[in-house]
């Protein structure tokens, strides 16, 4: 069974793991329709396992965001980024603007709000982040994503390892 919307092709590997985990864990296809248009194609970027939310993804915030998404006097979108705070304000959190939608889904990096806005040119809502600015590399990019894909845990990603899980390459 496939996907009917794909905003852009995978690498083999991170489709295998996103069907693995979709199955095991979460429904094989997005329940909403996916309309975001010009997003980059990631399959260049090799799979990153062990991700840090305090450092790796943190830091992209930090760098591209937290003036805009930052409590002073209120954020943008009413969604504050800044360190100690980003993760309870996005993971599994609803859209402020998308009804029905949610910032970061953990498991589903196509249907996640915030990855769709730093990915597409064209997202569902509003405009591409950073707001006014060039686009996140994207080695920053596919860190978010496979962050996201990997459960988007508040600290590390190695839980698919201590669970003995093996990918095969
Ligand atoms: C120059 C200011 C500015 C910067 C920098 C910026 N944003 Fe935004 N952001 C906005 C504005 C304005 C909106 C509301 C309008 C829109 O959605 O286009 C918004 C909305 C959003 C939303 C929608 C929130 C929701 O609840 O629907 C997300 C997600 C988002 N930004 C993520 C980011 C990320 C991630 C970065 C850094 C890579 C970033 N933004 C950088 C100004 C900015």
């Amino acid at each position: 069974m496939a996907c009917a919307i794909r905003p852009r092709s995978r690498t083999p590997v991170r489709g295998r793991i996103a069907a693995l985990l979709a199955t095991a864990t979460f429904a094989l296809c997005p329940t909403i329709s996916l309309a975001a248009t010009g997003c980059d194609d990631l399959s260049s970027i090799p799979m990153t396992w062990l991700i840090d939310y305090n450092n790796d993804i943190q830091n992209i915030f930090d760098t591209r965001c937290s003036n805009c998404h930052v409590d002073n006097p209120s954020p943008f979108a009413d969604m504050d980024l800044s360190s100690g705070v980003s993760w309870d304000n996005i993971v599994n959190v609803p859209s402020s603007e998308q009804p029905g939608r949610f910032r970061i889904v953990p498991g589903d990096p196509l249907a996640s709000v915030l990855f769709e806005k730093i990915n597409c040119d064209n997202p569902d809502f509003g405009s591409r982040m950073p707001f006014g600015r060039s686009p996140l590399p994207l080695a920053e990019q596919a860190l978010i994503y496979d962050w996201i894909l990997l459960g988007a845990p508040s600290t590390t990603t190695d839980f698919i390892f201590s669970s003995g899980f093996e990918p095969t390459p």
